[in-house]
């Protein structure tokens, strides 16, 4: 059977991916981001995954204004990187699960979450940044990657409870799925950050620091906070961290293990670092484990 074993967080900022792509990662500005993902990426070649769910958001490069699904799950069997307006970024080509995320669309969707199904996607710094950052620069990702993307750009985008039911959903589907597959969920965007308006610059290390620590230690309670909260405090584009709550969502403690009672036994923090700034945006990341 597969089994989620892990979730990772971690904030996309597309200046890392230029950061990374241009050879400035030892830069005085840039150390300091990178450093942070080390021990990361030892982590991830400890334990890799055979396949990765990787919930993040389009920044209207792969849907514009006139189409917008809240949640829409990529079934293709591979994403190409998107022309952000530099061209696309000089990274591997994402290999997709076909099958696995059509068992996943087939049981979330009868779980009652309607997802959109996307069989041709490009994908932006949303997906590629996170995997650069946990990744580094290989010649080819290091498994496949189920794109999961939710709009956080135009409103209404979905509540923090409603994400973070869906991850519960999402580890019943993978459950549920017949073949032995060790996958990893990630949550991606965020921390506080405002591109625009007068508050552009915005960000808060007290918001931030809390919310970490609510994911770690009190997911449900959190994933209850109104996006009000979230705009003021975490600045306009703040909103992203709403898709943190899917992969915590997914968390054995919260969500149970092979259809059994969530447990109380929380997960296991491998890794929490957060830094301010790179370019308009706080940088947090974190890794959990289900125990064992
Ligand atoms: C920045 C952050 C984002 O999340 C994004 O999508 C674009 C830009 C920034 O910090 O510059
Ligand atoms: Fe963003």
């Amino acid at each position: 059977m597969a089994n989620i074993t892990a979730s990772v967080y971690t904030s996309h900022v597309p200046a890392i991916g230029a950061a990374l792509d241009l050879g400035k990662s030892h830069e005085p500005y840039w150390q300091p981001v990178f450093k942070g993902y080390d021990d990361s990426k030892q982590w991830l070649q400890e334990n890799k995954p055979d396949v990765i769910i990787l919930v993040f958001n389009d920044h209207a490069t792969a849907f514009s204004l006139e189409m917008i699904p809240t949640f829409a799950i990529g079934c293709a069997a591979s994403f190409a990187p998107a022309d952000e307006g530099w061209g696309p970024r000089p990274v591997p080509v994402v290999q997709g699960h076909p099958e696995l995320a059509a068992h996943i669309a087939q049981s979330v969707i009868q779980q009652d979450f309607d997802l959109t199904i996307v069989n041709k996607m490009d994908v932006d710094h949303g997906l590629t940044v996170p995997l650069s950052l946990m990744c580094g620069q290989p010649q080819a990702w290091p498994c496949p990657v189920i794109p999961f993307a939710v709009n956080v750009v135009q409103y209404p985008a979905p509540s923090g409870r409603r994400c973070f039911m869906l991850g519960q959903a999402i580890r019943r589907a993978v459950e549920s799925y017949d073949r032995p597959l060790k996958v990893q969920i990630w949550g991606t965007g965020g921390m506080s950050h405002q591109l625009q308006g007068p508050r552009a610059g915005l960000i808060n290390k007290d918001f931030d620091n809390a919310f970490l620590d609510r994911l770690i230690a009190d997911p449900e309670g959190l994933s209850r906070m109104p996006h009000i909260d979230y705009v003021r405090e975490a600045g306009s584009e703040g909103i992203e961290l709403v898709m943190w709550l899917i992969a915590r969502g997914a968390m054995s403690d919260v969500a149970g293990e092979k259809g059994g009672a969530a447990s109380s036994v929380p997960p296991i923090v491998k890794h929490r670092f957060y830094h301010v700034p790179a370019s308009n945006t706080a940088v947090g990341h974190l890794i959990l484990e289900n125990p064992t």
